[in-house]
C-alpha cells in the first residue's frame, strides 16, 4: 500500500502535563477544533467526541475495516460505536492510495477535526463513500456536550499545511509533456501508453516509488454537447472565465454528483422531482443510476436546463489523478515517465472517456505545460542496503515503479539480485519493455525475468501461477532477506498474488498456513512486503 507521510499530529497537551487521560485527551480535542481551517471550528466538546467518542466506548486503535475488498456496508458494521473519525475512516476505500493527499487514516482524521472540509476526496470511494462522511460528518454537530472520561486517544492532526511547488496536490508546479508512444502492438485488446516528461523547467525531483499527480482537461467536444444541453452559450460568463472553459478544467464531468439531481429537482416537478430527489439520496429509481455521468442526468431530465452558474456550482470540482513513476531521476535527471492504461468504454451507444488516461493519450500536446505534482510514497521503495535481493510482483501496468526499481539499481551501481514478475494478456502484443527487459537481464541486471501470459492460451495464466511454479527458489530468496513489492489492481489481483505467497511460505518454508500468514503479515510490519496498489 502506498502510504501517505501523516500530517504532524498536534501534541498540545503534553503527556507530562498534570492532567488525567482523559483530561488531556478532552483539551486536546478542545485545540484541535479551535486551530482547524474549518469555517465553523470544533468545540472542545465535539473536538474531544470526535476523536474519542462518546464515554466509555473507547477505541483500541485496531482497524478491522481496512481491507479494500470489504464493501463499505460491512466495514460500517465493523466500525459500529468507534469514535466517528473511526466511523470516518471505514467510510474510506481503505486503499491507502493517496489520491485525496492523505492516507485514509490522516484524511478522517483531518474530517473529524475540520481541518479538511472537502467529503468528496476518496476516489474510489466513490459516491458512497461521500455519502457516508456526508451523514457522519452531520454528527459532528450533534455531538455530546459533557466531558467524556473514556481512555484517551490520538490527537488531532493540524490543517495541512500547502508546503513546496510540486509536492502536493494543493500546490503543483509547472511541468512539460514531451511525448507518448504506444506500448501495445497490434492485436491487443489494451491500450497502455508511455508517456514522458520534462520536469527541468520546474526542477521538481523525485524518487523511485514515488507517484505523479497530474491534472487534466475534459475533452472539448464533450463540453460542448453539454453547453448544447444547456442551452447556454460557450461564451456565457461563469465565474470570471467562459463557461467552455470552466467546463473544460475545473469541474467533474463523471459521475453526477447529488448536488446536480438536487439543483434538478428544485426546477422541475411532478414524477421528475421525485426521481432527481431519489437519485440525489443514492436511491436508484430506474436501475441506471450508476451510468449517470453529468451529460446523461441532462439528458435523462431533458426538458430540464439548469442556469449555467447554478449548474455549475452543482458539479465537483476535478480531480488530478496519481500514476507509479515509471523512470528513475538518477538514471535521467529532469525527465519523468509514466505507463498510462487508457480507460474507455461504451455504455448505450456513448463512447465514454477516462478523463486523465485519455487526456494523456490524446489530448495534450508535446511541448504543453501542465499541472502537475509529486506524491512521496511512504513504504513503497527500494530497500536502503543496495546489495539487498528484490522481488518485484507487477502485471499490466504494475510494471512501472519496477521499471523505475531496475534503472536506478542501474544507475546508481547497486548489487542486490532483481527478480521480475510480469503479465500480461497477449505475449505477441502486450509485453510492455521488452527489449529494455531482455537487455537488462542479458547484462546481469534482472537476474530473472518470470513471465505470465492470461490469454495466449486456452486457460488463464496469472504471476501467481508462475510464482507457484517457481515457489522453492521464490522462498530461497525470501529465506535470504529478499524485499518483495506487489503493483497493479487492488481488487483481485494483489489479493490472490499475496495468498500465493502464504502458499508458498506454507510448502517451501515448512509452516502450516496460520504460520505462513503471520510470516506474512511480520513481512509486511517490517517493510520487507511492500504494495503500491490501485
Ligand atoms: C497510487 C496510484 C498509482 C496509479 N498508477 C497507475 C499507473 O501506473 N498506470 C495507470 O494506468 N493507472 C494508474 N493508476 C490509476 C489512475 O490514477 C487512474 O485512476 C486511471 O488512469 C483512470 O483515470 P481516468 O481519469 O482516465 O479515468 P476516470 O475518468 O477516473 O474514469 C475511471 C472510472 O470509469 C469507470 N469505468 C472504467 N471502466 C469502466 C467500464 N468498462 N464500465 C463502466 N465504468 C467504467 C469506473 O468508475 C472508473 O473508476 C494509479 C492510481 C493510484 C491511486
Ligand atoms: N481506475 C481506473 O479506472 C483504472 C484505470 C486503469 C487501470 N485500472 C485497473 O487497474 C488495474 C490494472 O490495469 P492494467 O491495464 O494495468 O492491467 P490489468 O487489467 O490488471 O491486466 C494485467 C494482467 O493481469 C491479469 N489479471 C486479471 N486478474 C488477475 C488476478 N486476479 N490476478 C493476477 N492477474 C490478473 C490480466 O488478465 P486477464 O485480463 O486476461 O484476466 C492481465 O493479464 C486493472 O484492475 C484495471 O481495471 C483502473
Amino acid at each position: 500500500m502506498n502510504q501517505i507521510t501523516p500530517p504532524p499530529k498536534i501534541e498540545i497537551i503534553p503527556s507530562s502535563a498534570p492532567f488525567s487521560e482523559a483530561q488531556r485527551s478532552w483539551l486536546n480535542g478542545f485545540f484541535a477544533g479551535l486551530l482547524s481551517d474549518a469555517p465553523t471550528p470544533l468545540s472542545a466538546e465535539q473536538g474531544a467526541a470526535v476523536m474519542q467518542g462518546p464515554a466509555g466506548d473507547g477505541d483500541d486503535g485496531e482497524a478491522p475495516w481496512h481491507d479494500q475488498t470489504m464493501p463499505i456496508a460491512d466495514r460500517m458494521k465493523l466500525a459500529d460505536g468507534r469514535p466517528l473519525r473511526r466511523r470516518m475512516m471505514a467510510a474510506m476505500a481503505q486503499q491507502d492510495c493517496g489520491q485525496c493527499g492523505y492516507n485514509c487514516h490522516d484524511y478522517s482524521d483531518a474530517i473529524a477535526t475540520k481541518a479538511e472540509g472537502r467529503l468528496n476526496l476518496c476516489v474510489p470511494g466513490g459516491k458512497e463513500t461521500a455519502r457516508m462522511l456526508k451523514t457522519l460528518y452531520e454528527e459532528l454537530d450533534k455531538a455530546p456536550a459533557s466531558v467524556p472520561d473514556a481512555a484517551a486517544t490520538p490527537a488531532a492532526p493540524a490543517p495541512i499545511p500547502i508546503g513546496e511547488l510540486g509536492r502536493s496536490r494543493d500546490n503543483p508546479a509547472p511541468a512539460t509533456f514531451l511525448s507518448r508512444r504506444l506500448l501495445n502492438k497490434d492485436g491487443s485488446e489494451k491500450e497502455t501508453w508511455h508517456i514522458d516528461f520534462d520536469l527541468s523547467g520546474c526542477g521538481l525531483d523525485y524518487e523511485v516509488g514515488d507517484s505523479f499527480g497530474i491534472f487534466a482537461r475534459n475533452e472539448l467536444g464533450h463540453v460542448d454537447q453539454i453547453i448544447a444541453l444547456l442551452g447556454a452559450s460557450h461564451t456565457t460568463a461563469v465565474r470570471g472565465r467562459t463557461l467552455r472553459e470552466v467546463l473544460t478544467d475545473e469541474v467533474s464531468l463523471a459521475p453526477a454528483p447529488d448536488s446536480l439531481f438536487e439543483l434538478i429537482s428544485f426546477i422541475t416537478g411532478g414524477a421528475q422531482r421525485e426521481k432527481a430527489r431519489a437519485l440525489a439520496q443514492g436511491d436508484d429509481p430506474d436501475g441506471d443510476a450508476a451510468t449517470l455521468d453529468v451529460m446523461a442526468a441532462l439528458q435523462k431530465f431533458s426538458g430540464v436546463r439548469p442556469h449555467p452558474e447554478a449548474f455549475v456550482e452543482a458539479l465537483e470540482t476535478l480531480q488530478p489523478r496519481l500514476y507509479s513513476i515509471s523512470s528513475s531521476h538518477n538514471a535521467t535527471p529532469g525527465k519523468l515517465s509514466l505507463t498510462v492504461d487508457c480507460v474507455r468504454y461504451v455504455i448505450g451507444k456513448r463512447k465514454r472517456l477516462g478523463l486523465a488516461s485519455t487526456f494523456l493519450a490524446e489530448r495534450v500536446q508535446p511541448g504543453e505545460v501542465m499541472k502537475v505534482y509529486v506524491q512521496k510514497a511512504h513504504g513503497f521503495g527500494l530497500p536502503q542496503d543496495a546489495k539487498t535481493p528484490i522481488i518485484m510482483i507487477g502485471p499490466g501496468t504494475g510494471i512501472a515503479p519496477f521499471r523505475a526499481f531496475l534503472l536506478d539499481r542501474r544507475a546508481t551501481g547497486a548489487t542486490g539480485r532483481n527478480w521480475l514478475f510480469f503479465g500480461h494478456q497477449r505475449s505477441s502484443c502486450d509485453f510492455f519493455y521488452a527489449d529494455e527487459l531482455n537487455a537488462m537481464k542479458t547484462a546481469g541486471l534482472l537476474t530473472r525475468l518470470s513471465l505470465a501470459w492470461s490469454r495466449d492460451g486456452d486457460k488463464k495464466f496469472y504471476v501467481q501461477d508462475r510464482m507457484r511454479e517457481v515457489g522453492r527458489e521464490l522462498w530461497s530468496w525470501l529465506a535470504e532477506g529478499a524485499h518483495v513489492y506487489i503493483c497493479g489492481d487492488a481488487k483481485r489481483m494483489a489479493k490472490d498474488v499475496e495468498r500465493a505467497l502464504v502458499d508458498i511460505v506454507a510448502q517451501h518454508g515448512a509452516r502450516s498456513t496460520d504460520e505462513a500468514v503471520s510470516f506474512i503479515g511480520e513481512l509486511k510490519k517490517k517493510g520487507r512486503l511492500q504494495q503500491d496498489v490501485y
